[in-house]
């Protein structure tokens, strides 16, 4: 016997006399549309009782796509959308079908998890374009136990359509979205506690803070979000932070933030009921949170095994930059959201700013599943426990990515349903000594924000004469155009490894190395630009540009001669 079959017949033995498996369970709860940045958690007390208060918070989590579909595509197959290439939220680009039609079905979470001997089961929102007339068309696979809200009525709040294990479909006049969810998750609880010889994945995807959205006739009317009755009259003083990018005096500076006008007191007015609706739609989802945590509670061997995770599919913005409420954007709102996991192994009341995204999060159930992590995942685990913090070396970038128009919600005042030009390539860049984004814009605009000094987002550097963190702004715009180049057709380790690529002698492993003047020449004259012909609204290559960047030659070295 190996010591790994010896390990295996241990491991059995104990589930055999505990009746229970060794493997951890996972609750994952995914809100729609819910913003960090709006401080929307601090208004939900159960995520600061069970989730802040008890486990770890991951500040600098990040989406890498802000929009629905291609976001929950991304994080259910540990995959960037450049790669998944659902990269929209309905054909031709984008929704349910596309999922199907890339393969996914049967090539996703729930799929890997049942083979390695879970019972997984999932309520609420899956992603756009599952709907009455392609739910059944064909199914979704890898689910022990499912109760979907599918379109039209995914949004509609007192009025959802659902399909439960794929039986047909029914609408839930007068029952309220989240608490219909919050329902059939806690039984499935109960069927996922009572298969005690299998280990359990729940996903509760309820559809709050999203915008009540009437998807037929078409174009989508876009409506506040409607809280439960019995949570309609809190909040009533609260408005929307006035941060200092709050309706602005100055315009933006990349793309069509350069042409919106600022609100003005009836759009602030309209803007500040949307925020109070969305905090009261959320009321619900804690109460949702509740009712989980205290059926676990009755199940103390089943709690002490389970990790739990909260978060949103992306964030949102309202009035921020002047724009109207919405997502899709590479501000800050709208791709830094909310990240919280609880379990064994993970600190209690804990903040960590190691970057990660939506993209590391398959990897990371892997990992604390004990599952071999697959060569095609675009992301790594997060050092969630304090034993994967303790050899942590997670890189330092997060690659974030769009293609399209962007949505205008609550489109009372803006007389216009969309913005065109909304396709750009931005990253993150998060090290100990810095914290920068940079964005280019299929307008070809650029950014550059030093996210330390102007959190904000209010003064681009990009084009201008100073230096952050020491170094010039061209010759740190080089070395971001190179990384952001070799990460936009990035597929596994190169995307979690992005300098190796570009240094295949592993001298250079993150921003810091690559600044060093002997690669000034490489950055700044030899690498190929980050560039767009035009703003396709999907994936069309050939409207990016250079696909592949120029690899590091030795002979660039001006320093060696000169020294
Ligand atoms: C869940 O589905 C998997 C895959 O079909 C199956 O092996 C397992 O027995 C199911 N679990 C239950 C409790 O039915
Ligand atoms: C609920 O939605 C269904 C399907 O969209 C519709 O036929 C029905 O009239 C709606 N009911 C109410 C009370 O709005
Ligand atoms: C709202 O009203 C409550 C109670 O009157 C008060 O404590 C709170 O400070 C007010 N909040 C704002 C944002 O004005
Ligand atoms: C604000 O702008 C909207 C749209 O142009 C207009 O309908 C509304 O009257 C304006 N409100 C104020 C207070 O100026
Ligand atoms: C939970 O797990 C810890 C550590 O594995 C153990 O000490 C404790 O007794 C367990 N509690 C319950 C209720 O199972
Ligand atoms: C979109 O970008 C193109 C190319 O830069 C530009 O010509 C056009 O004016 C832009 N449209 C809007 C509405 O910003
Ligand atoms: C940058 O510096 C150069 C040379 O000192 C000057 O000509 C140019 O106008 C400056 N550009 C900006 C944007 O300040
Ligand atoms: C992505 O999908 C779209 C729609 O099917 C297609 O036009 C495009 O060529 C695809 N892009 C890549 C890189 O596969």
């Amino acid at each position: 016997m190996t010591p790994r079959q010896a390990l295996l017949l241990l491991s059995a033995g104990i589930a055999a006399v505990t009746g229970r498996s060794t493997k951890p369970n996972f609750i994952f709860i995914m809100t729609d549309d819910q913003d960090l940045h709006l401080n929307s958690i601090d208004y939900q007390q159960s995520v600061q009782k069970h989730f802040a208060q008890e486990g770890t918070w991951f500040k600098k989590h990040f989406c890498t796509v802000s929009l629905c579909c291609p976001s929950r595509v991304s994080l259910l197959t540990g995959k960037a959308a450049h790669n998944t290439n659902v990269t929209d939220v309905a054909a031709p680009y984008g929704g349910y079908p596309r999922f199907i039609e890339e393969g996914f079905n049967n090539d996703y979470l729930p799929v890997w998890l049942q083979d390695a001997g879970y019972n997984t089961y999932y309520t609420g929102k899956m992603m756009n374009g599952h709907s009455i007339t392609t739910y059944d068309n064909p199914r979704i696979n890898g689910w022990n136990g499912s109760d979907f809200l599918i379109d039209p009525g995914t949004y509609i709040f007192y009025n959802s359509t659902m399909t439960r294990n794929h039986e047909p479909y029914r609408n839930l006049p007068g029952e309220y979205s989240t608490d219909v969810v919050a329902a059939t998750a806690v039984g499935f609880l109960d069927d996922a506690i009572a298969a005690s010889d299998r280990p359990f994945f729940l996903g509760v995807a309820p559809i709050a803070p999203h915008s009540e959205t009437i998807t037929t006739p078409k174009p989508a009317r876009f409506e506040p979000p409607v809280p439960a009755k019995r949570h309609e009259h809190l909040f009533s003083n609260v408005t929307i932070p006035r941060t200092p990018n709050f309706n602005p005096d100055t315009p933006g500076t990349a793309s069509y933030f350069k042409t919106i006008r600022q609100l003005n007191q009836s759009e602030i007015d309209y803007n500040d009921n949307w925020y109070r609706r969305r905090l009261q739609s959320l009321q619900s989802v804690d109460e949702l949170i509740d009712s989980i945590i205290d059926r676990l509670s009755d199940n103390p061997e089943v709690l002490n095994n389970t990790y739990l995770i909260y978060t949103s599919d992306n964030g949102y913005h309202i009035g921020q930059h002047r724009l109207p409420p919405g997502k899709s954007c590479g501000i800050e709102e709208d791709v830094n959201i909310p990240f919280f996991i609880r379990g064994p192994g993970i600190a209690k009341n804990a903040i960590q700013t190691i970057p990660s995204s939506h993209t590391d999060i398959v990897p990371t159930l892997f990992h604390l599943a004990g599952m071999p992590l697959r060569e095609d995942f675009d992301g790594e685990p997060i050092p969630v426990t304090s034993e994967m913090l303790a050899c942590n070396d997670k890189s330092e970038h997060v690659n974030i990515e769009f293609w399209g128009d962007y949505l205008v919600e609550g489109s009372a005042f803006f007389g216009q349903n969309s913005f065109p030009n909304n396709t750009y390539k931005t990253v993150r860049v998060i090290g100990e000594q810095y914290d920068l984004a940079y964005a280019v814009w299929c307008t070809n605009d650029h950014e550059l924000y030093d996210m330390t000094n102007d959190p904000y987002q209010l003064t681009n550097l990009y084009n201008t004469n100073g230096t952050l963190n020491g170094w010039p702004i061209n010759k740190l715009a080089s070395r971001l155009n190179g990384l952001l180049l070799t990460l936009k057709r990035c597929k596994g380790r190169v995307c979690i490894r992005p300098w190796e690529k570009l240094h295949p002698e592993g001298d250079v492993k993150n921003l810091k190395d690559a600044m060093d003047e002997k690669y000034d020449s490489f950055y700044l004259q030899h690498q190929h630009q980050v560039t767009f012909s035009e703003c396709a609204l999907g994936q069309v290559l050939s409207a990016e540009g250079a696909l592949e960047p120029v690899v590091w030659q030795n002979e660039w070295d001006e320093w060696s001669w000169a020294t």
